[in-house]
């Protein structure tokens, strides 16, 4: 202690505090860093990484480029994470086919082994969103009426108040969300694919993103109230009661006059 003590005033001493310091930033870091990104990237082995490439060469890389870092007809996926590519992929999205206004969801064309590659190997371009773990997509452990409140304000004008989904401008279109699975959605969430927007942590926590996927999971339940009517609230219930409840009453009091003469 006190060879330590009499080093204090050493001149290399500030630059040995530093580096220490640095050090334990680093460890801190480390420990306490979020953890969703890490778990899939740390369960991506470096054969994963490699088959991902082969599969990346082969049906990615013409509009990619083959690094990934995007040309002409398409965006770089550089840091747009694992995340991004499982719900591109898994939703058919990607490879895309033909160019729209809004490369379509389609027919799945890899297996979830190799989406689970071209992930890896996505996410080993740059660091970006990970694939959410079952905890963090499981509606029994999301609050309903937290998410309905959530929804109502960031999701529902582009899909409808249930996630029956709407019309956009220019020929683009938001899609229903009932039958988008628990992790799709949590990844679209947050890697707004196209014309939606990112909700990243900053905006909806993991947690709020779970209570929004308990919100839309309640939704898949039949209406109690018999026919739903689209969901799109006094709208279609007003039409309803004017075209059906009207032309009934005109043809009550059409039948009673016919009857009386
Ligand atoms: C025919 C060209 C084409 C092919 C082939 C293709 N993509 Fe794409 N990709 C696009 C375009 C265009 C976009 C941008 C869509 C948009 O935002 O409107 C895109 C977007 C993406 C995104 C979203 C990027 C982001 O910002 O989040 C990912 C991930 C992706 N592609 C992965 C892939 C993978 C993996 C493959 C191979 C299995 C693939 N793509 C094949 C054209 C293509
Ligand atoms: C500005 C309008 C807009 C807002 C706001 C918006 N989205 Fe989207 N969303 C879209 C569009 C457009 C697409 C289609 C993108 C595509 O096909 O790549 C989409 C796609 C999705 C999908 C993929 C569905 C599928 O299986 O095809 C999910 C899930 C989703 N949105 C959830 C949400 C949630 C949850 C919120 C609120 C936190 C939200 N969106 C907010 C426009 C929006």
């Amino acid at each position: 202690m006190k060879a330590l003590a009499a080093r204090r005033h050493h001149r290399h001493a500030p630059v040995v505090l530093l580096l220490l310091a640095l050090l334990a930033t680093g460890a801190l870091y480390a420990v306490l860093a979020p953890t969703s990104a890490d778990a899939a990237d740390s369960a991506a082995s470096a054969n994963d990484i490699e088959a991902g490439d082969k599969l990346f060469q082969a049906n990615c890389a013409t509009c990619h480029g083959p690094t990934g870092e995007g040309t002409g007809s398409a965006p770089s996926l550089i840091g747009v994470g694992a995340a991004s590519v499982d719900f591109q992929v898994g939703t058919g999205r990607m490879p895309m086919a033909i160019s729209g206004p809004q490369a379509e969801a389609k027919p799945v064309q890899f297996n979830a082994e190799q989406t689970a590659q071209l992930a890896a190997y996505v996410a080993s371009l740059g660091a970006g969103p990970g694939i959410p773990v079952a905890d963090q997509v499981d509606p029994s452990k999301g609050d309903v009426a937290n998410g309905m409140a959530l929804f109502r304000t960031n999701c529902a004008m582009c899909h409808n108040a249930v996630g029956a989904g709407g019309a956009l401008s220019e020929g683009k279109y938001a899609p229903s969300l009932l039958e988008t699975t628990n992790t799709h959605i949590y990844e679209a969430m947050a890697t707004g694919p196209q014309s939606m927007p990112v909700f990243s942590d900053a905006n909806l926590t993991s947690e709020e993103k779970r209570d929004v996927i308990a919100y839309i999971d309640a939704q898949r339940e039949p209406s109690p109230g018999g026919i739903n009517l689209g969901s799109l609230g006094p709208v279609s219930e007003g039409l309803w009661v004017w075209v059906v409840g009207i032309g009934l009453l005109i043809g009550a009091t059409v039948w009673i006059g016919a009857k009386s003469s």
